[in-house]
């Protein structure tokens, strides 16, 4: 049975069909690279500490919200070595599991987060193919998505939208084009793509964002980075209508 997600996709997908990351590709490129924070930042590793500030700055405001999320449990996506893991989100949950494709940076992580009890489960898979099997509160996904083609992007946060807590977000990072169009890097396969599309693959996969802001103090020569908060807009919408 095709469902209403199902047929979104579809649509979505026949509009956008020309720059497509390749899998293998950006598996092959990330094999080459230093399980380090430089590798993860791809030579700006000293963005680090800015970049963890502002994402706890932004973490923290969702917590203040109406409806917060909990602070039980957390995904982080794409996790590389677990930069964000250590730095940001073992600091705000009491378990967080970690999803990464590449089987060098997981076992890095463990020793480069070292024993932590708050660490849960390690998935080592790719994201168009990782199917959640918890709930989460908050469920991160930072400087990864632009390696989704489009349709696996919102297969992949329907999945995620599909396994939120009650009152739990999605949280997505990523660096957005200046211009309206998506721009490719044949280096490391993936796509940067602009604040529009962006908006159309949170609509299609059913989600709505609720709160946005801009990553500050970043060197001028690297894209925009914004933050997304994103809730199944179905269940935004019963309770505007509850109210
Ligand atoms: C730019 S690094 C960012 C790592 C981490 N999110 C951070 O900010 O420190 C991109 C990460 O995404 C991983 N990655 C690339 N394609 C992926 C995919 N399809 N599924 C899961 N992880 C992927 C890479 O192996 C790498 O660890």
């Amino acid at each position: 049975m095709i469902d209403s997600d199902s047929i979104k996709v579809q649509t979505f997908v026949s509009t956008n069909s020309e720059k497509v990351p390749n899998y293998e590709r950006a598996a092959k490129y990330w094999s080459k690279i230093p399980a380090t924070v430089d590798g993860m930042l791809v030579g700006f590793g000293f963005v680090s500490d800015v970049d963890i500030k502002g994402s706890d700055k932004f973490l923290k405001s969702l917590f203040q919200m109406q409806f917060p999320p909990g602070k039980e449990r957390a995904l982080d996506c794409g996790a590389g070595i677990g930069r964000i893991s250590k730095n940001l989100l073992t600091k705000h949950f009491n378990i967080v599991d970690l999803v990464e494709q590449n089987r060098t940076f997981i076992e890095e992580a463990k020793s480069y987060i070292g024993q932590n009890e708050r660490i849960g489960n390690f998935y080592n898979i790719g994201l168009q193919n990782f199917k959640p099997s918890v709930q989460y509160d908050v469920i991160w996904s930072q400087w990864v998505l632009g390696h989704l083609r489009d349709e696996d992007l919102i297969e992949f946060l329907i999945k995620c939208r599909d396994h939120l807590m009650p009152g739990g977000v999605i949280v997505v990072k990523e660096n957005l084009t200046s211009s309206d169009s998506i721009e490719m890097d044949e280096e490391d396969s993936s796509v940067t793509r602009p604040y529009s599309l962006m908006q159309k693959l949170f609509t299609a996969a059913g989600l709505t964002c609720i709160c946005e802001t801009k990553q500050k103090n970043f060197p001028k020569f690297l894209y925009r980075v914004d933050m997304f908060a994103l809730r199944p807009t179905k269940l935004l919408q019963n309770e505007a209508t509850s109210q």
